[in-house]
């Protein structure tokens, strides 16, 4: 079965083309069907993405996935949240969000630094679906005061594991993979497609 992915992000793209190959889905870019942004006017994750899954499931008349994400600091009551990727300003890079993350918080103690990544995964059959399939995922850890590491991208490399005693910056790509909101969303929502026939969803309590 195909399916569009609701990103242009080649390594999202990458990524979820492997995990769904074996249960028959055929990954496709929202960029074959079109070029269009849709706003993200949602105040949640799960908002978000369905407003990408819905626009990428108009556009390509296909079955659609989407996901959103970002980083919750509880310090900051949440903060930045669905406006990570834009914390600084609309046109903001990675480095200048996460050292504005790095002021607001100089004044913070270490044990108040507490934070987690936060993803929403969706499918939508159309763009309509009443019933979308939503798993959502978290991945604790705590700002560090200072950058570390070379790997992932965004808020990587200040986003500190305690356990490992490393920024998720410093770990593989593959124990990223592992063990990431994002990765946890997904094999949840691979779960949910395991049990889908084309035209059904049978969801575990439904
Ligand atoms: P989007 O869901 O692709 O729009 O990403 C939202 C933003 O959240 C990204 O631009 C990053 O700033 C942040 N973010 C989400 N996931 C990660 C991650 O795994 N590492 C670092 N930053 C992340």
């Amino acid at each position: 079965m195909r399916v569009v992915l609701a990103t242009n992000n080649a390594g999202k793209l990458r990524e979820l083309q492997a995990l769904l190959a074996p249960l028959a889905f055929e990954v496709l870019p929202k960029s074959q069907f079109t070029q269009e942004e849709v706003a993200e006017t949602g105040t949640s994750f799960v908002e978000n993405a369905l407003i990408k899954a819905r626009h990428a499931a108009r556009a390509a008349k296909l079955p659609a996935i989407a996901d959103d994400s970002g980083i919750e600091v509880d310090a900051l009551y949440g903060a930045p949240g669905i406006y990570s990727a834009r914390y600084a300003s609309a046109q903001a890079s990675d480095a200048d969000n996460l050292h504005k993350l790095l002021a607001e918080l100089a004044n913070t103690a270490d044990a108040l630094r507490t934070a987690r990544y936060r993803c929403a995964l969706v499918y939508v059959r159309t763009a309509d679906d009443a019933a979308p399939l939503i798993c959502e995922a978290t991945w604790e850890g705590q700002i560090a005061r200072a950058s570390r590491g070379t790997g992932g991208f965004g808020y990587d490399p200040i986003f500190w594991l305690p356990e490992r005693r490393l920024t998720a910056a410093e770990l593989s790509a593959d124990d990223k993979n592992r063990i990431s909101h994002r990765a946890q969303a997904l094999q949840q929502l691979l779960a949910l497609l395991r049990g889908q026939s084309p035209g059904t969803h049978s969801q575990a309590g439904y």
